[in-house]
């Protein structure tokens, strides 16, 4: 039996010092689980003079990576450093000094994680990542345990915090992207750069690792299709809970004829279902299956000490294997290739909001172009709202059609001279 368990972390800011204090005040609660005590052995951050939230011995602080990676009382490296590099070139030398390795890091993991499981495999070694995808809502270990027996078929996901409550005050508030956007930044939800969350490139990192999970083929950040949300106005919402739907930024992924969909853009979501109705800053991920059916991991995606919570639990698990000196089996053995469905293949129902000249015919020269491309109409709502520039705004929505079409669609309509600007383009998610 192993008699103590070090830790190196790579990182000490938001969620490395909610780890450190974690370690230190449940030190008790974290020996008793794995059998030995849990320590941490060296820290490596930029700036050793930063005041930290938390208060850890001077002498474990270092700049230097090899201080931690090379530090022979380090069985555990954990890496709370965010970004690509250097975060994936210390995890791949951790892996091969054979040393096990926490994550939380979803930019790695979408971009390199088969690789970097691929290696941690033929070294014996385990490196674990709940933290990446959800902050403290457990939904990496469910789909590589609890559901290993199942086919995942779709997986719909909210997994990015701040574009989800910028979505939520929208449609409470009515406002606009822009006005909600500065009161995020403001109360700190959202990042002074916010480009990673509002253009949907978090949340395709983390629906690349969720789809790698599920469907047992690589599927990198690359493949996901994304759109963000700041074409959304305020209209949008209105219109949305006229028709009987919320606005949400969904994580999709889903297996069609033996091919994988992956996206991410904004989507109309029918408002009695759950997911719907999961607001703020909180994340959901629904995953539908052939044995279980549709399951729903619903909870904080990040904050310190929820992202805490996860990233301690995958230390527990290392470590209660190093103790017992038991070689866990490798987590993952993915298929061959499979096809990822380009977004023009793509057939669900559409919202488009057109502002129109005011005149006779004009829904008539719209309808035929959508006719001619095999495109129907739903429902439709016509608001006359500006009656002296003789401007109206028409909302359709339509039945099933292809992403193709309607591109197609959208552009002929756009040229007719009845038209004067497309508003806006969502495509509506239907649950049977
Ligand atoms: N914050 C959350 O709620 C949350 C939720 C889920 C997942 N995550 C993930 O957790 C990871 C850490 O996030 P965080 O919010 O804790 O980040 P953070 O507050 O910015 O902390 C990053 C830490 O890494 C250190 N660091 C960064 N680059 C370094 C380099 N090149 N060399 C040495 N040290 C370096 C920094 O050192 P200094 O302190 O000296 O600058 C800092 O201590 C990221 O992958 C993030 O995506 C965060």
């Amino acid at each position: 039996m192993k008699e103590s368990v070090g830790i190196g972390l790579l990182g000490m800011g938001v969620v490395g010092g909610g780890v450190a204090r974690v370690i230190s005040q449940k030190g008790h609660h974290i020996q008793h689980l794995v059998g030995a005590p849990v320590a941490i052995e060296g820290i490596l951050v930029r700036d050793v003079g930063r005041a930290r939230s938390f208060d850890a011995p001077a002498s474990l602080f270092t700049t230097n990576p090899n201080d931690v990676l090379h530090n022979p009382k380090v069985d555990i490296v954990v890496e709370l450093m965010g970004g690509e590099y250097p975060a994936l070139d210390y995890i791949q030398k951790a892996v091969s000094l054979g040393k096990h390795v926490v994550t939380a890091n979803k930019e790695v993991m979408a971009k390199h994680g088969p690789d970097i499981l691929a290696q941690a495999a033929k070294k014996g070694v385990q490196v674990l990542f709940e933290a990446s995808v959800a902050g403290g809502t457990p939904i990496i270990a469910p789909l590589l345990r609890d559901l290993v027996a199942n086919d995942v078929l779709t997986i719909h996901g909210i997994i990015n915090g701040t574009t989800n409550y910028i979505l939520t005050k929208m449609a409470q508030e009515g406002s606009d992207f822009g006005d909600v956007l500065k009161e995020a930044q403001e109360l700190g939800y959202a990042e002074s750069d916010p480009t990673n969350d509002v253009e949907g490139i978090d949340a395709a990192y983390k629906l690349a690792i969720l789809s790698t999970l599920g469907f047992r083929a690589r599927v990198s950040d690359a493949d996901v299709y994304r759109e963000g949300i700041t074409k959304l106005t305020g209209l949008d919402f209105q219109y949305a809970k006229e028709l009987g739907y919320a606005i949400k930024l969904l994580a999709i992924a889903a297996k069609v004829d033996g091919s994988i969909q992956v996206r991410v853009h904004p989507a109309l979501v029918p408002d009695h279902v759950m997911i719907a109705k999961v607001d703020g800053v909180l994340n959901a991920v629904e995953i539908q299956t052939d044995l279980a059916g549709r399951v729903l991991f619903h909870g904080p995606g990040a904050g310190d000490m929820p992202t805490t919570s996860a990233v301690v639990a995958d230390l527990v698990d290392i470590s209660r294997n190093l103790v017992r000196n038991v070689v866990a089996a490798p987590p993952l053995r993915l298929s061959r290739d499979i096809r990822i469905r380009p977004m023009s293949e793509l057939e669900t129902k559409y919202y488009m909001r057109l502002n129109v000249a005011e005149r006779p015919g004009v829904f008539a020269q719209i309808l035929t172009v959508l006719g001619r491309l095999g495109i129907s109409i739903a429902s439709a709502i016509q608001k006359e709202n500006d009656e002296e520039a003789q401007r109206a705004e028409i909302v359709l929505m339509t039945h099933r059609a292809k992403e193709s079409s309607v591109q197609e669609a959208l552009r002929l309509i756009s040229d007719l001279d009845v038209v004067n600007s497309i508003g806006n383009l969502i495509r509506v998610e239907e649950w049977d």
